[in-house]
């Protein structure tokens, strides 16, 4: 059976890493891109899929009800994948609004109308709406706590992660109340290709090419899993088609890393693959700043449930990551240098100065 998916913020990093794998391994599945096109969504991501003809592009707000409810029924959509979202910490610290609006008033206004479109079309059972979360929704772990399962309570430390929380309990809550089949996966750090330079991994690797500092937060010993972005997505894949309606899934890469040890294998790769940087080596560039406000110590993901049940785990370790990671960068000087705008220059002030 051809599905037809909706995806929400198809246009951002891991949302356009989802659709590249779709088109690739589904081609006859109908896949429509709403995106809104934040500072963090970007047309290039989609670069090539234009052409394809079961693709198509729509600039629209999850939150606009009329957009969402024309393209479930003009599109006779079955499955939603849920992407949009603002996601990243820092911003939600300097301004919270828009991830209330967004993660939280979004992704009621989608679950709304998927309700509403799924009883109209008498409530067929293979509909889906897959809810893409993170591991932040648990807190900040101790160093010898055990990782985060799918039972863990809730306790979300920042703006961002509050909102990622609320918008959680929503997706629960439509599909205990009226059986709508929903999913959730609550995912750690992602890494890959199209990151937007505003998160650690682009940023160190677009800072050491421009021989900028490597600003690290507090001692730099805050620890994160880190998963393939990938991987991420065939995790996704094989929850859609494979997933249990109503249940969570945790999703990570086994790969628990302190961030100044991270940032030391980045610099390391880029001595060895970036010709002629203008600081070398890479790690002299490395500089200890103001930490971020209410900081999680620790993110780990325990994968059980996943694995077991759906068959799924990360081909990718941390090593060939990164270095797939940095070689990207390398050679995708085009891609990142319009972000590095003047919107950009002027939060990276607010963050860093
Ligand atoms: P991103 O910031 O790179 O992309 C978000 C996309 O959503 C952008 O294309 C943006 O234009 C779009 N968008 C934002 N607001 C919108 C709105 N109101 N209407 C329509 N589109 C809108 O984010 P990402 O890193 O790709 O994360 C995608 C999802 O995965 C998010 O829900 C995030 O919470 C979750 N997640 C991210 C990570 C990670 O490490 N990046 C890990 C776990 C979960
Ligand atoms: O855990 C999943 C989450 O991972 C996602 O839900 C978020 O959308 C995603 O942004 C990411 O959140 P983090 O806050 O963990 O990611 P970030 O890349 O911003 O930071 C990773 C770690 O590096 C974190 O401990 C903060 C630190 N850091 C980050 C930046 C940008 C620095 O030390 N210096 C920096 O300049």
């Amino acid at each position: 059976m051809n599905r037809r998916l909706l995806i929400t913020g198809g246009a951002g990093f891991i949302g356009s890493n989802f659709v590249h794998h779709w088109c690739k391994n589904y081609p006859n599945d109908r896949i429509v891109v709403l995106d809104a096109l934040t500072y963090a969504g970007n047309l290039a991501n989609l670069a090539g899929l234009q052409e394809h003809e079961n693709f198509r592009f729509v600039q629209g707000n999850i939150c606009d009800r009329s957009t969402i409810d024309n393209l479930l029924k003009n599109e006779n959509i079955d499955t939603i994948a849920h992407f949009a979202a603002e996601s990243h910490v820092d911003r939600s610290i300097l301004g919270p609004g828009a991830f209330v609006e967004t993660n939280v008033v979004g992704t009621y206004t989608l679950l709304e109308a998927f309700r509403q479109h799924w009883q109209a079309n008498y409530k067929p059972a293979n509909y889906r709406f897959l809810h893409v979360s993170t591991d932040e929704v648990y807190g900040s772990l101790a160093p010898n706590d055990p990782p985060f399962s799918e039972t863990t309570p809730y306790a979300p430390n920042s703006p961002y992660s509050a909102s990622k929380a609320g918008s959680d309990h929503l997706v629960r809550a439509y599909y205990h109340t009226y059986q709508l089949p929903t999913i959730i996966t609550n995912c750690s750090n992602n890494y890959g290709p199209y990151q937007f330079p505003e998160k650690l991994i682009p940023l160190m690797c677009i800072n050491t090419l421009m021989g900028k500092q490597l600003p690290v937060y507090g001692d730099g010993k805050n620890v994160r899993d880190w998963l393939y972005v990938g991987d991420h997505c065939s995790a996704l894949d094989a929850v859609i088609h494979h997933g249990v309606a109503g249940e969570t899934y945790n999703i990570g890469g086994n790969n628990e890393v302190e961030n100044i040890n991270l940032v030391r294998m980045l610099c390391q790769l880029m001595d060895e693959l970036a010709p002629n940087l203008p600081v070398s080596p890479a790690a002299n560039l490395i500089t200890f700043v103001k930490d971020r406000p209410g900081h999680d110590r620790r993110y780990a993901i325990n994968a059980n449930k996943i694995k077991t049940q759906l068959g799924w785990a990360p081909s990718v370790d941390i090593e060939q990551g990164l270095r797939l990671t940095v070689q990207w960068y390398l050679h995708h000087r085009d891609w990142w240098q319009p972000l590095l705008s003047e919107e950009y220059q002027a939060y990276y002030h607010k963050v860093y100065a």
